[in-house]
């Protein structure tokens, strides 16, 4: 305003000067004189009228000035906020609070002066890193990181011949190479497996270990996924006539597997007082529970907890307390009920609840009647409880009990309270690479989610004969192997079932099924979703069609080729079930045939079939593909069915003998587990 002024004075005594007459030539000199006095005034004041002369706008800001000495300041520099002359930086962590990827609850963005720039995308996930000046910016361009997927986005090194199987966001590597059925290796390098039992026809150039087979197999044309060689003469035990190299042919040796030409037998029981576990005590079966090297026959305290077997209420399973709740003499922890007096502990369904107690009403149909079920009303076949407080995990809001829920517990199987995650990708250090520490790292771990499962087994198992009055035939015998990774079942017999003790929801189930004899066509295949013998699915194969010689009481045509079928059986095990398994097809009130290889393939003799089972009780699918060699053999695409919501495996077989089941492999497939 002073300017202002000052300017207006000057200008009237400028228009005075010149509009005053000249008087004389002093005068005018004067006049000049003061003129340009006047003009240099003017321009000195005209510059500090200049409002924006001292700068009054905040940097990098626009100053408009007025001729009258005013000024305006514009827009504040992107970045800022205020009135031109004040900017301050805006915070765009703060007011656009998912710029950046939120990752376990933190916002990786930092706040710069100006703009802002977004952290680089967490460990293993990937996507831009964006950066950039105020809200606009930060609204349009948003952060997003997806878990990174080596398998999609082509930055493995898998051999053309492998799968890449991608192991989470969370595990080291995020995939593995798996070589494909008819290939074995290490999935970088994967040679042909003619047997298909995980072992390549010749030596590979890697190094090989407990998961990945290098080594040429010892017995190519035969599966034999445990590489026996009993006398270690390069030649597996499989396709060597003579495994103990003493002159006895194993067909007829008494110990097939221990030196002994002179094939002493004192308890007459076929097996060689050299390898027999009870030598005076007849015991072909050679059982032995507590796997001491004594057998069962013989022993005097046979499950090794210390109690003589005849003061043991429990003497087949580990048992100290001999706790017996019921009193009838069966203690509690091998009781099928253990709240109700069943001294003969009759199951006549076979799963592993007394007749006396068992009601099965199941409303979640998850194979666990609602009053033993851990969550009665969600179905969770495998009873997970990880903190064993009686809820399972599927129905626990706290599965580890840190008080911190599991939709916000970084380690939802471990008790961390602290929640540490030093490398912040969202999952705890306590857990990182075990996430149910069980001391198997996930990747190697068939169920990464459950405690109880870590590596396919079918050492122990339960027989489930499906006939067992029928007397036609005798019932199955089955042979363990490779850790109980393969199975055999050597006889002519009775449909029956070896079912592992395992309990799945969700799971994968592979493979590698042979027989190796030309007598017999009849049935083998595996089930699943097994929960009573009367409960469970099936997939069997037949190898031709073919009429069952007893009509009664139904007629059941078998044709050849694979079928998944259901079994629902009113009658539970007998003569109706086994005429309805046989027959290809559906027989009310026993199984439903959900599908049928309409090519009616049947297997071969002396031929290697590896299958793949997908099973996903939440929403039914179940898929089964057939491999022979590298070839699909049949495929029955996506079916569902949702009559059962998981339960066990097992293998199967029905008047066929020498079936090999080989290199078997499940893998539980969790919600937090890619599920492809
Ligand atoms: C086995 O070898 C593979 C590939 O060479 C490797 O990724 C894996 O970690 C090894 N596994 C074990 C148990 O050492
Ligand atoms: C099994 O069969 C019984 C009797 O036919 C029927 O009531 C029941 O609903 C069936 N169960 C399932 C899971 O389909």
């Amino acid at each position: 305003f002073l300017h202002f002024f000052c300017y207006i004075i000057l200008k009237i005594m400028v228009l005075k000067l010149y509009t005053a007459p000249p008087n004389n030539l002093k005068n005018v000199k004067e006049l000049r004189h003061k003129s340009q006095q006047v003009t240099l005034l003017m321009y000195k004041l005209r510059l500090s009228t200049d409002g924006c002369l001292s700068n009054p706008c905040f940097p990098g800001t626009k100053c408009i000035s007025f001729p009258d000495g005013s000024f305006k300041c514009g827009k504040c520099p992107l970045g800022y906020r205020g009135n031109g002359v004040i900017c301050k930086d805006i915070d765009e962590c703060k007011e656009v609070p998912d710029a950046c990827y939120i990752h376990n609850g933190i916002h990786r963005c930092e706040n710069t002066q100006p703009g802002y720039n977004c952290l680089p995308c967490p460990a293993r996930f990937s996507g831009p890193q964006p950066f950039g000046k105020g809200v606009e910016q930060a609204t349009a361009k948003k952060q997003v990181c997806a878990p990174r997927n080596p398998c999609q986005d082509g930055s493995h090194n898998c051999n053309k011949n492998a799968n890449c199987i991608y192991l989470g966001v969370y595990s080291d590597s995020m995939f593995r190479c798996e070589c494909k059925p008819g290939y074995a290796g290490n999935g970088r390098i994967c040679g042909e497996d003619s047997d298909l039992d995980g072992w390549p026809n010749s030596d590979l150039l890697c190094v090989q270990n407990a998961t990945y087979h290098c080594k040429k197999d010892n017995c190519p044309n035969l599966p034999n996924s445990g590489q026996e060689d009993n006398d270690k003469d390069g030649l597996g035990d499989e396709c060597d006539h003579d495994d103990d190299n003493d002159g006895i042919p194993d067909d007829r040796d008494n110990c097939p597997m221990e030196y002994n030409p002179a094939q002493y037998d004192a308890d007459r029981d076929d097996v060689g007082d050299r390898c027999d576990n009870c030598v005076f005590e007849p015991n072909t079966d050679q059982t032995d529970t507590d796997d001491n090297g004594e057998g069962d026959a013989c022993a005097v305290d046979i499950d090794g907890d210390g109690i003589l077997n005849e003061n043991d209420n429990c003497p087949y399973v580990y048992n100290v307390d001999n706790r017996d709740t019921d009193g009838d003499g069966v203690g509690d922890h091998c009781d099928n009920c253990p709240l109700e007096h069943n001294p003969d502990q009759a199951d006549s369904d076979s799963d592993l609840v007394g007749d006396k107690c068992d009601n099965n009403q199941d409303i979640d149909e998850d194979g666990h009647q609602n009053n033993l079920d851990n969550c009665p009303y969600i179905p969770n076949a495998n009873q997970a409880d990880h903190d064993k407080d009686g809820k399972g995990d599927a129905c626990d809001h706290d599965d580890d009990n840190d008080n911190i829920p599991d939709d916000k517990d970084n380690c939802r199987l471990a008790y961390n309270p602290d929640q540490i995650d030093s490398n912040g990708d969202g999952r705890g250090d306590v857990c990182q690479f075990d996430f149910d520490q069980d001391k198997v790292l996930d990747i190697y771990d068939a169920c990464p989610e459950n405690f109880d499962i870590s590596e396919t087994d079918f050492r122990k198992f339960q027989m489930v004969p499906l006939d067992p009055k029928g007397t036609s035939q005798i019932d199955p015998n089955w042979l363990v192997r490779n850790q109980g990774k393969e199975l055999v079942q050597t006889v002519n017999c009775d449909p029956g079932i070896a079912v592992g003790y395992d309990e799945f929801s969700a799971v994968d189930f592979s493979g590698t099924f042979y027989v190796n004899t030309d007598r017999d066509d009849d049935y083998a295949g595996f089930v699943f979703g097994y929960q009573s013998s009367s409960r469970f699915y099936t997939v069997m194969w037949k190898q031709i069609t073919q009429t069952y010689w007893s009509t009664t009481p139904t007629r059941a045509q078998g044709y050849s080729g694979l079928s998944i079928k259901v079994v629902n059986s009113t009658t539970g095990p007998g003569e109706h079930l086994r005429n309805a398994l046989w027959h290809t097809g559906d027989t009310p009130g026993q199984v439903r045939t959900l599908w049928h290889d309409p090519k009616n393939i049947g297997w071969k003799d002396f031929t290697s079939y590896r299958w793949h089972l997908t099973h996903r009780p939440k929403t039914g699918l179940i898929r089964v593909v057939m491999y022979e060699g590298k070839k699909i053999m049949a495929d029955s695409g996506n079916i569902y069915d949702k009559t059962y919501a998981g339960g066990r495996l097992g293998l199967y077989v029905f008047s066929q003998e020498m079936v090999y089941f080989s290199d078997l492999k499940y893998e539980c497939k969790g919600e937090q587990i890619s599920d492809v």
